[in-house]
């Protein structure tokens, strides 16, 4: 058993989950669960979410921690090893490629939304200092979305951010961004939450968020919600197993991944509690919306808030994005260092340029080709629901059946070593039967109502 990697080591069980939680906590929370929630009829989404969340995204986290701490390599090379070590056959490894599959689909579109964030909060910097603001927000989300230079522009800035801190390495870059960025999105997150509050809409917001109506519930949310979970939590694509591979050998795996979960569900939820009584105060009810929600409702908001909160907002997502894709770019550069003689700077930009190039893709099915359909879908729609919606579940059911059935007994036990024994058994057929057969009904019953 290794218990270095030779990308850096994370310098703490704190920087960890300040990394992990980085991950976690991205455009998923804060542009994803609120206008998914608003789609799917609010509290009974939020149920299956939470539901997915315990029963298949927690045991599913410990699990790729655990493989990328046995591994210490990137995903490809590190289930080489346990396969190697629990006499499986190397074909396992397919699951890492699938995750740099993934990877790259989720990084090119999510890039493209992150821009669209950037770009909001230049402009509330901007009307700061004097600028125009926002006064039409549906007219300005549709002039960005028809304007390929400036969604081509801003899609490139965020992805030198991403691949600024991921060619500095883990400690250096990794480590050091999450330490300044975290506390940040922390503070930020909190300002809009109290500001929330004062609206006198925290209870119907809350009601919105809890209270189930399962009338709501069909085969297409429940889809939505398990990926939502994965996607959310950064699972099924080795972002956390290759975090997993930098975390020092005394840590206890249970305890980090619960902390993990809560950080993230926790922002979910509180997202969830700034926005829609913001949304209320100024705009009414909370349904619809889809993924324009937050950048046409709230900009009305703002409007009468006051620039400052929408600097705020849209740089809280911005960071919070930032910190993500970080995780979605460093399994493959990690990955390309092993394989070649590539320095980490120079396999990250290659990886960043490659994501980018697919990135316009999306850039361009927002305008030139909207007309394009793939099984009925525009290009970004398709792109999210694949790497969404399947590969991510694809790759948490083969983890699951990885680590819960595969894996060598003795590699797991010495993983989880010291931990409470019914923590073990609730985790293992978690894991086994669980989680393993809701991914697979899910997703069986997904393919068929979205190829049917
Ligand atoms: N968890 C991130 C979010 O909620 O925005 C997105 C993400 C990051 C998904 C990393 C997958 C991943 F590997």
């Amino acid at each position: 058993m290794q218990t270095t990697s030779q990308h850096g080591m994370w310098s703490s069980r704190l920087a960890f989950i300040l990394a992990a939680s980085g991950s976690a906590v991205g455009l998923g929370n804060i542009w994803r669960f609120p206008y998914l929630t608003s789609d799917n009829g609010g509290g009974a989404f939020v149920l299956l979410y939470l539901g997915c969340i315990a029963l298949c995204g927690l045991p599913v986290l410990i699990a790729e921690i655990m493989m990328g701490r046995e591994g210490r390599k990137s995903p490809v090379n590190a289930i080489i090893t346990l396969a190697k070590e629990s006499n499986r056959s190397r074909a396992w490894a397919g699951i890492g490629w699938i995750g740099m599959v993934a990877g790259v689909l989720i990084l090119s579109f999510y890039s493209v939304v992150a821009g669209w964030t950037l770009h909001y909060a230049f402009l509330y910097a901007a009307q700061l200092f004097g600028g125009a603001g926002i006064e039409d927000p549906a007219a300005t989300f549709n002039e960005l979305l028809g304007n390929v230079t400036e969604l081509t522009f801003w899609h490139a800035v965020f992805m030198v951010l991403t691949v600024g801190v991921v060619a500095l390495g883990v400690e250096k870059g990794l480590e050091r961004a999450v330490k300044f960025l975290m506390p940040a999105l922390f503070i930020m997150l909190l300002i809009l939450a109290g500001y929330g509050a004062t609206t006198g809409h925290l209870g119907e917001a809350a009601a919105f968020l809890f209270q189930p109506d399962f009338s709501k519930i069909n085969a297409n949310v429940v889809l939505s919600a398990m990926g939502q979970a994965f996607f959310s939590l950064s699972l099924g694509m080795c972002a956390m197993m290759t975090y997993g591979a930098y975390l020092p050998q005394n840590v206890s795996i249970p305890r980090v991944a619960v902390s993990v979960a809560l950080a993230d569900t926790g922002v979910a939820l509180l997202a969830g509690l700034a926005i829609f009584p913001i949304v209320i105060q100024y705009l009414g009810a909370p349904t619809g919306g889809g993924p324009g929600l937050i950048f046409t409702s709230l900009p009305s908001a703002f409007n009468q808030m006051g620039a400052i909160f929408g600097l705020i907002f849209f740089a809280l997502l911005s960071v919070a994005a930032w910190t993500s894709s970080i995780s979605l770019l460093e399994p493959a550069t990690a990955f390309i260092v092993e394989s070649t003689k590539m320095s980490r700077k120079a396999a990250a930009t290659s990886m960043a340029i490659f994501t980018w190039f697919v990135g316009l893709a999306s850039v361009l099915s927002l305008n030139h080709w909207s007309h394009v359909r793939i099984l009925g879908f525009a290009i970004m729609d398709f792109i999210e629901l694949l790497a969404n919606d399947f590969l991510l579940p694809l790759g948490g059911l083969l983890i699951a059946i990885f680590t819960g059935w595969m894996l060598n007994d003795r590699v797991v036990r010495s993983q989880v070593e010291g931990e409470p024994a019914l923590v073990i058994t609730v985790w293992k057929w978690l894991l086994r039967v669980v989680a393993p057969l809701l991914i697979a009904i899910v997703m069986g019953h997904g393919i068929m109502t979205k190829l049917g």
